[in-house]
């Protein structure tokens, strides 16, 4: 699916991002699971990633990241006309993150919803909010991604392929409607394999068991709660989606890799992203990472690295900046902004 001709365009007022305080070393993995910090970093490139400390969902972490947003933007939360949050690490089963990150926010009445899309969940919701603003339906959307995956992550040597790649965070952005078409979400392509389903997933608690929580269940190591990874066969389709989506999106307005201010790739893991990198034959300097820092965040990864982005001076007017994902599902996705 793709979007790319209207005559308003979305654009992103304003950016902010919350990582809780709780910083996880390589190092203090190796006191819970038989791993090393050489092998995590040559793996992924990951050093660290943040943890919560105390009892707290993805709105929690979404609301201080919106708030920046929302003063960046110079919006205030009542005039806001929908608010989008993607987790798949949700607060509660329902309802919606979505819902009490609004509440978060104090706000009522405008709808809430959540994009429940695992690493591509952050493009989804862009192309969503996208939509509703060049049909009119609304003129300012906040969009959040936020994860806990701590909670739900299997730290013994059973779960260590998957736990050591996920952290905690959340980012958020403020898109408003931008008259000038030269500027904004220029076109976002989303895609999407369901039979790809098992190769990444968390299966319980869901309603394909009944009743949906059976004592096979309960977490011990290897328990159906846990997420569960083909890692090497994701690996392997990541690094054919990614290069694909970004040239969809690139050839969709005219563009080659060449003409890239910055790609801003979903943070799944460093290797995957240098491989895309040298596919392209973008330059260091062209290719935004902070995975080392905070790992995988999926929903949240792509706003705190954009953020990041434009805080460092390497988002500025006029960059034509290429956000893309890929995840379970499988999902990918793309977004080509000019800044
Ligand atoms: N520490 C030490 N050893 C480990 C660890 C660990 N944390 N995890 C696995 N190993 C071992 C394995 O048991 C295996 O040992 P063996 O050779 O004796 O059998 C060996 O290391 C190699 O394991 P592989 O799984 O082949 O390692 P690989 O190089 O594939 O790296 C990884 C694993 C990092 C998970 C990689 O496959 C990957 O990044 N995959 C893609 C992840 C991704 O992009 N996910 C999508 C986004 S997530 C989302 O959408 C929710």
């Amino acid at each position: 699916m793709t979007a790319t001709d209207s005559p308003v365009r979305s654009r992103i007022l304003g950016l902010g991002h919350h990582l809780p305080e709780r910083v996880v070393t390589n190092a203090d993995l190796t006191r819970c699971m038989d791993t090393s910090d050489e092998w995590i970093q040559q793996r992924t490139g990951i050093r660290q990633r943040h943890f919560i400390s105390a009892d707290a969902g993805p709105a929690d972490l979404a609301a201080p990241a919106a708030r920046e947003a929302l003063r960046a933007a110079g919006v205030a939360a009542a005039d806001l006309d929908l608010i989008l949050l993607g987790t798949l690490s949700p607060d509660v089963d329902f309802p919606a993150s979505a819902s009490l990150l609004q509440r978060h926010l104090g706000v009522r009445g405008m709808p809430a919803m959540d994009v429940r899309n695992q690493c591509s969940g952050f493009v989804y919701m862009l192309a969503v909010a996208d939509q509703f603003i060049r049909t009119g339906a609304a003129r300012t959307v906040l969009v959040a991604g936020a994860e806990t995956h701590s909670t739900g992550l299997d730290l013994s040597t059973a779960g260590r392929e998957v736990a050591v790649i996920f952290g905690d965070g959340a980012g958020a952005v403020v898109l408003g409607a931008e008259s000038d078409p030269r500027r904004g979400i220029l076109s976002t392509h989303l895609h999407s394999e369901g039979r790809f389903a098992e190769k990444l997933m968390v299966e319980g608690a869901a309603s394909r068991s009944r009743p949906r929580l059976t004592e096979d269940m309960l977490p011990f190591p290897g328990s159906r709660l846990w997420p569960r990874m083909e890692g090497r066969y994701v690996f392997k389709h990541a690094v054919v989606r990614f290069p694909e989506v970004i040239r969809e999106a690139l050839e969709a307005n005219g563009y080659g890799p060449a003409d890239l201010d910055l790609l801003i790739p979903h943070q799944a893991n460093l290797r995957i992203s240098q491989l895309v990198q040298s596919e392209l034959e973008l330059p260091d300097e062209k290719v935004f990472n902070n995975i080392d820092r905070y790992g995988n965040t999926t929903a949240a990864s792509i706003p705190i690295a954009l953020h990041e982005a434009v805080t460092a001076g390497r988002v500025r007017e006029g960059s034509l900046v290429c956000l893309a994902s890929f995840g379970a599902g499988f999902t990918w996705a793309s977004a080509l902004i000019r800044w």
